[in-house]
C-alpha cells in the first residue's frame, strides 16, 4: 500500500516548511489480526461502492500501519490495556444511577446479548428522534431520558468505557453503516467536511488519510484514519480515546479551528468516516500509538 507522495502533498510540504512528509514506509499487508487465537478480524476490504472515485485501492484498518509490538498488544485480551476499561464499563452497566433507580442492565439485561451487533451500525438514524445518533448520543439519551441520570461527558473516560463495552459485543462483525434514506443529507455534509481543506496547512482529512496513507508524517506512519477500532487505547496517553477526541486532535494538527466533540459537524463527519470503513471488522478496543 505504499503510495507516491502526491502533488497535493508536495504543496502541503511547501506550506509546512518542509518538515512534514517523510519517505514512504512499507506496511505489512499480509499481517493477520486474530484476537485470542480465535476472533478473525478483517483488516483490509474492497472499497465501499460510495468510494469508487477515491484515490485508494482498498480500505485498511489502522492496525496494519502500526509497529509489530503495538500490533501484538491487540492480539490477546490479556495484553490489551483497553480491556481494563471494558471491565470498568461493565461496572457502570450494572450500577443504578439517576432518579428512576435504574441501571442499563435493568432494561437491557445481558450486554453480550442485547448489544450484539449494535456498534457495527452506528452512527444510525433514529426514527423517533428524527436524527442521526452516534453511539455516544444514544448512551446519553438512555441516561437522561430513561434513567433520569446526568449525561456522560462526550469524550469522557466513563463514556469511552461504556462505548468500549458495547463495541466489544460486535468485535469481528463487519462495519455496516447505512448512508441512504434519511441519513443521506448528514452523510453528504460529513463527506464535504472530509474533503474541505482548512487551517494554516491547508489540509483536509483526505490530504493525509486518502492521498498519503502509507507515507510517514514526522515520526508517524499514516493510516487511512478509519474508526472501526474506536474507542482506541493509545500508548501515547495510556487511556481510551473516542473518535471525536481524535478528530479534534487531527484538525488541530492542521492548525485550524476545530469543531466541538458532539457538534453536528463532528456527528456528520463520524457518519461519513464510519461509512468509509464499511466492510472492515469492528475492532474495539484497539491499540494504537
Ligand atoms: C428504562 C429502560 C432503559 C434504560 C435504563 C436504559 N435504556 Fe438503553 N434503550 C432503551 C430503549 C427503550 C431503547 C430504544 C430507544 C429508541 O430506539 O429510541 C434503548 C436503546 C439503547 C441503545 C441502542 C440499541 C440499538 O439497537 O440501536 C443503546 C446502545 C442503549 N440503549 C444503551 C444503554 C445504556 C448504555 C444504558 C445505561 C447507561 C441504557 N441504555 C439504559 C431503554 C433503556
Ligand atoms: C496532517 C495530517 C493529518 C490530517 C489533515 C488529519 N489526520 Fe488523522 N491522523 C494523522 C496521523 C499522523 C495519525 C496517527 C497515525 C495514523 O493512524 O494514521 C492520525 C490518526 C487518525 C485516526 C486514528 C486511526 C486509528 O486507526 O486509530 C483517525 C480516526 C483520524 N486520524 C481521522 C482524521 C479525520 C476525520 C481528519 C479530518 C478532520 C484527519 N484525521 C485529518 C494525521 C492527519
Amino acid at each position: 500500500m505504499t503510495k507516491q507522495t502526491s502533488t497535493k502533498a508536495l504543496l502541503a510540504l511547501t506550506l509546512a516548511g518542509g518538515a512534514l512528509w517523510g519517505a514512504a514506509a512499507q506496511a505489512d499487508e499480509d499481517a493477520q489480526l486474530v484476537i485470542n487465537g480465535e476472533i478473525e478480524i478483517v483488516t483490509k476490504a474492497p472499497l465501499p461502492a460510495h468510494m469508487e472515485e477515491a484515490n485508494m485501492d482498498a480500505i485498511y484498518s489502522g492496525w496494519l500501519f502500526r509497529a509489530d509490538e503495538t500490533q501484538q498488544t491487540q492480539m490477546d485480551d490479556f495484553d490489551n490495556p483497553g480491556m481494563i476499561f471494558v471491565d470498568q464499563g461493565m461496572d457502570q452497566w450494572n450500577a443504578v444511577d439517576g432518579s428512576e433507580g435504574k441501571s442499563c442492565a435493568s432494561c437491557h439485561e445481558d450486554v453480550e446479548t442485547s448489544m450484539k451487533g449494535v456498534r457495527a451500525e452506528y452512527p444510525k438514524w433514529n426514527d423517533n428522534a428524527e436524527e442521526v445518533r452516534t453511539l455516544v448520543m444514544q448512551i446519553n439519551d438512555c441516561r437522561t431520558e430513561q434513567m433520569g441520570a446526568e449525561p456522560y461527558g462526550y469524550t469522557s473516560g466513563k463514556m469511552a468505557n461504556m462505548e468500549a463495552l458495547i463495541s466489544l459485543q460486535s468485535r469481528g462483525m463487519p462495519v455496516d453503516v447505512a448512508i441512504d434514506g434519511p441519513a443521506e443529507s448528514m452523510w453528504a455534509q460529513g463527506k464535504e467536511l472530509y474533503y474541505t481543506r482548512t487551517g494554516q496547512l491547508d489540509l483536509s482529512c483526505a490530504s493525509c488519510h486518502e492521498e498519503n496513507y502509507g507515507n510517514m508524517i514526522r515520526a508517524d506512519h499514516l493510516s487511512q484514519g478509519q474508526i472501526n477500532g474506536f474507542p482506541v487505547y493509545r500508548l501515547k496517553n495510556t487511556k481510551l480515546n473516542t473518535a471525536h477526541a481524535r478528530f479534534k486532535g487531527c484538525v488541530r494538527d492542521t492548525r485550524a479551528e476545530t469543531f466541538k466533540p458532539g457538534s453536528p459537524e463532528f456527528v456528520a463527519l463520524e457518519l461519513y468516516v464510519a461509512s468509509r470503513g464499511n466492510g472492515l471488522s469492528v475492532e474495539a478496543p484497539s491499540v494504537r500509538n
